[in-house]
């Protein structure tokens, strides 16, 4: 994942939005294994920009960045079990809108990309280019980002064993 490279570009076009209190907020909040909801969103506008850059695919730079960088602004811990985190995977996407929409100025291309990141599970699919990059994006990341915490888990439990030892 070339995030480094695309640091100038993320702080460039989303500078905002990474200072803002809300970000600082998912900086608390995990998404999947150890990685928080704040370096997730980072991890998969980087990679939106690596898909189009890499594909050579013309895209709102500037759009894709914050619709990115906002696509999981829902600011809650869905890990927590209570009965509205069950349905998290269909109805955060709205939430992260709502959020979004109330600390940014958002235009049609941010808006549906964060309402419609969950294409397919939510089978209702992108309109824009940088949606539909956005859904690749984040599958990428999440599946990776979730291989990573299974992967540390286990190194742990073999440690634990080789102290226990
Ligand atoms: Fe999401
Ligand atoms: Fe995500």
């Amino acid at each position: 994942m070339k995030l480094v490279c695309y640091s100038s570009t993320l702080l460039e076009y989303g500078g905002d939005i990474l200072a803002s209190k809300g970000m600082k907020r998912e900086k608390k909040l995990i998404q999947h294994g150890t990685c928080s909801v704040y370096q997730h969103s980072l991890s998969v506008a980087a990679m939106c920009l690596n898909i189009a850059d890499t594909f050579h695919i013309k895209v709102s730079r500037r759009a894709m960045v914050r619709g990115a960088l906002l696509h999981d602004y829902f600011l809650y811990d869905w890990h927590e079990p209570v009965l509205k985190n069950r349905i998290h995977g269909f109805t955060h996407p709205y939430i992260a809108l709502k959020n979004a929409q109330k600390d940014f100025e958002l235009g049609v291309i941010e808006k549906n990309m964060i309402k419609r990141h969950m294409f397919p599970l939510v089978p209702i699919p992108p309109k824009y280019r940088e949606g539909v990059i956005l859904c690749i994006a984040d599958k990428i990341c999440a599946l990776s980002e979730t291989i990573t915490g299974i992967s540390q888990k286990s190194d742990q439990r073999r440690q634990q064993k080789c102290r226990n030892f």
